[in-house]
C-alpha cells in the first residue's frame, strides 16, 4: 500500500445506539497503551457546538457531515488521528470524506446492529420519543440509513462486547501497521 500519512481517520457509521461513541472511548483508551494518541470526534458533542444550528433532515445531516469531515480533515493534516462517531447515514457523504482524507487513511467501520436491538437498548430514550412521534426523522425510523456496501470493518455490535470489537480494530491497525 502506498501511503504519504501515517495517521489514520477510524469513521464509525452506524444507528443511533449501535455503539459508535462506547468504541470511540474504548478504542482512544485502547491506543494509548499503544502510545498513539487520538482525538474524538462525536456527533453527540459537534452538534452542541460548530453543527448546533442544525437539525436531522436529510440537507441538515449532508450539511453536518460536510463540516465534520472539513475538521477530520484538518485535524487529519495536522497528524492527528482521528476516531470519528457519526450516524452518516448517506453513502455519498460518507465517501466524501473518504475522497478528502483519502482512502488509504480512511478506515470506515460499520457497527452492525439493528434497529430492533438498538430500540431495545434505547440509551437516551430517543426510539421511545422517535416511536411517539415526538421526534420527527429519526435514523431507522422515519430516516433513512443506507448501509456501507464495502467498508474497512463491519463488526456485529448486537452480539459482540465492546472489547472484543475494539481488538479487531487494533489487529486491523497492526495490520495496515499504522501501529
Ligand atoms: S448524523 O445523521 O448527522 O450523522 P449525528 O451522528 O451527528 O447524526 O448525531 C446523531 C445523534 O443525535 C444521535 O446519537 C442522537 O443522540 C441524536 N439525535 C437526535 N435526534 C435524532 C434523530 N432524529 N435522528 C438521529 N439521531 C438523533
Amino acid at each position: 500500500m502506498t501511503r504519504e500519512n501515517k495517521n489514520f481517520v477510524v469513521w464509525f457509521t452506524g444507528l443511533s445506539g449501535s455503539g459508535k461513541s462506547t468504541l470511540g472511548e474504548k478504542l482512544k483508551e485502547e491506543l494509548e497503551t499503544y502510545c498513539t494518541n487520538s482525538f474524538i470526534l462525536d456527533g453527540d458533542v459537534l452538534r452542541t457546538g460548530l453543527c448546533s444550528d442544525l437539525g436531522f433532515s436529510d440537507k441538515c445531516r449532508v450539511e453536518n457531515i460536510r463540516r465534520v469531515g472539513e475538521v477530520t480533515k484538518l485535524l487529519f493534516l495536522a497528524n492527528q488521528n482521528l476516531i470519528c462517531s457519526f450516524i452518516s447515514p448517506f453513502k455519498k457523504e460518507r465517501d466524501n470524506v473518504s475522497k478528502l482524507i483519502g482512502k488509504n487513511n480512511f478506515i470506515e467501520i460499520y457497527l452492525d446492529c439493528s434497529v430492533a436491538v438498538c430500540e431495545k437498548r434505547d440509551v437516551k430514550g430517543l426510539y421511545k420519543k422517535a416511536r411517539l412521534g415526538e421526534i420527527k426523522n429519526f435514523t431507522g425510523i422515519d430516516s433513512d440509513y443506507q448501509v456501507p456496501k464495502k467498508p474497512s470493518l463491519v463488526l456485529d455490535t448486537c452480539n459482540c462486547d465492546a472489547r472484543t470489537c475494539v481488538a479487531v480494530i487494533i489487529d486491523y491497525l497492526k495490520d495496515k501497521k499504522f501501529i
